[in-house]
C-alpha cells in the first residue's frame, strides 16, 4: 500500500457542530483511531490474512508514533513508513453526525512522500501494489506514481488506485491519467467516478474510465458496487446493514477487492468480497475497529447478488 497515513480524531454525536465564541460543548464520544486511506486499507487487508507493507510518511511526533504502533500491532510491515524530522504527522478531525460527516485534514508529513521513499525491493516483492489518495499526494508522489506502478507490473504485480476525493476540486490532469493507465483496477466511489470522468451519469463514467485501460469497481454506498470490465457491467449488492459509522468503508472495500483478486476470484466476486468488508467495517466507529477476518467477510459475500447490466 502506498499513500496516506494519519490518526483520525473522531467526534461522534447527534450534534457535533462546533459553537464558536469560546464556548465549550459536550459530545458523547471522541476517539483517536487509525486513519488515512492507505493505512486503513493496509489494516483491512492484514485482517483478511494478506501480508501487507505500507509506504507512507509521518512526522517524528506522538501522532506518528501512534500510527506506527497501531499498524505494527495489526501486523502491517511499517519498515517503509518514513519518519520526517521537523514535520508534523498529518491529522484528520472528523465530526460525525448520523449519516453525515465534516472532515478537517492537515496534510503535514503525509504529502512529503515521493517515489524515492518507496524501496525497490519492496516493490519487486509485492504481488499487488495499491495506491491511495492521489489528490493529497499529487505534488509529491504524483510525478512518480505512474512509473512506480509500471515498474511493479513489469515485475509481475497487479496494481490498483483509489484517488479518493479532490479537496481542490480540479479532478485530474495528465499525470493522473498516466497513473490511471497503469492501474489494473480503479476504485472510486460514485461521486468520484463522475468527477474523474467528467461524465453526467454512471454508465458514461464507466465507459470513459475503462477506456483509459483499467477495470473499474465503483463503490455505491449501501447500494453495493458496479463492476466494469471493458464493455461488461455487473451490479453487486448485499443485504443492507445499519451502519454505526461509515468512516473508511471505501478503504476497507478496497482491501476486500484486492484480497479477492489475489485469491483468483473474478472481478464481480472480488467486488462482492469488497462489499462485505466495507459493510462489516461500518459496524463500529472508525475505519478499522470492525474490519472482519476472511471467514466473516467470505460468509457475507456469499449472500451477494450479482446481476449483469445489459
Ligand atoms: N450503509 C451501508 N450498508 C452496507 N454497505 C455499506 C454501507 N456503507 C458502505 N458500505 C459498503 O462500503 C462500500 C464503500 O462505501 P462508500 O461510502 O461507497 O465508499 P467511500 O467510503 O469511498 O465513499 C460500499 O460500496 C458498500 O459495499
Ligand atoms: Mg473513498
Amino acid at each position: 500500500m502506498l499513500g496516506d497515513c494519519n490518526p483520525d480524531v473522531l467526534v461522534l454525536g447527534s450534534d457535533v457542530t462546533p459553537a464558536f465564541g469560546q464556548r465549550e460543548k459536550l459530545v458523547p464520544g471522541i476517539s483517536l483511531v487509525i486513519g488515512g486511506s492507505a493505512a486503513i486499507t493496509a489494516v483491512a487487508a492484514a485482517r483478511l490474512g494478506l501480508s501487507v507493507a505500507l509506504a507512507a510518511a509521518v512526522g517524528a511526533d506522538p501522532a506518528g508514533r501512534f500510527m506506527l504502533d497501531q499498524l505494527a500491532g495489526e501486523g502491517v510491515d511499517v519498515s517503509a513508513v518514513v519518519v520526517r524530522d521537523g514535520m508534523p504527522t498529518g491529522m484528520t478531525v472528523a465530526l460525525s453526525q448520523g449519516e453525515d460527516r465534516a472532515i478537517l485534514t492537515a496534510l503535514g508529513a503525509m504529502a512529503s512522500l515521493t517515489e524515492a521513499d518507496i524501496p525497490g525491493v519492496l516493490l519487486g516483492r509485492a504481488r499487488h501494489v495499491h495506491a491511495s489518495s492521489w489528490f493529497l499526494l499529487e505534488d509529491s508522489l504524483g510525478p512518480g506514481l505512474a512509473g512506480l506502478l509500471s515498474a511493479a507490473r513489469t515485475a509481475g504485480a497487479t496494481t490498483s488506485l483509489d484517488t479518493n476525493w479532490d479537496p481542490a476540486g480540479r479532478w485530474g490532469g495528465e499525470r493522473l491519467s498516466a497513473a490511471i493507465a497503469q492501474a489494473d483496477v480503479l476504485l472510486p466511489n460514485e461521486a468520484e467516478a463522475l468527477r474523474l470522468s467528467g461524465a453526467s451519469g454512471l454508465e458514461a463514467a464507466a465507459a470513459a474510465l475503462t477506456a483509459a485501460g483499467p477495470r473499474l469497481v465503483v463503490k455505491l454506498g449501501e447500494r453495493g458496487a458496479l463492476c466494469a470490465d471493458g464493455p461488461a457491467r455487473q451490479r453487486v449488492s448485499l443485504p443492507p446493514v445499519v451502519p454505526a459509522d461509515a468512516t473508511g468503508a471505501g478503504d476497507c472495500f478496497n482491501a476486500g477487492v484486492i484480497a479477492g483478486l489475489l485469491g483468483g476470484l473474478p472481478l464481480s466476486q472480488a467486488a462482492a468480497l469488497g462489499c462485505a468488508v466495507g459493510a462489516l467495517s461500518t459496524g463500529a466507529p472508525g475505519g478499522t475497529a470492525s474490519c472482519p477476518d476472511i471467514n466473516a467477510a467470505a460468509k457475507l459475500a456469499r449472500q451477494a447478488s450479482v446481476t449483469s447490466v445489459p
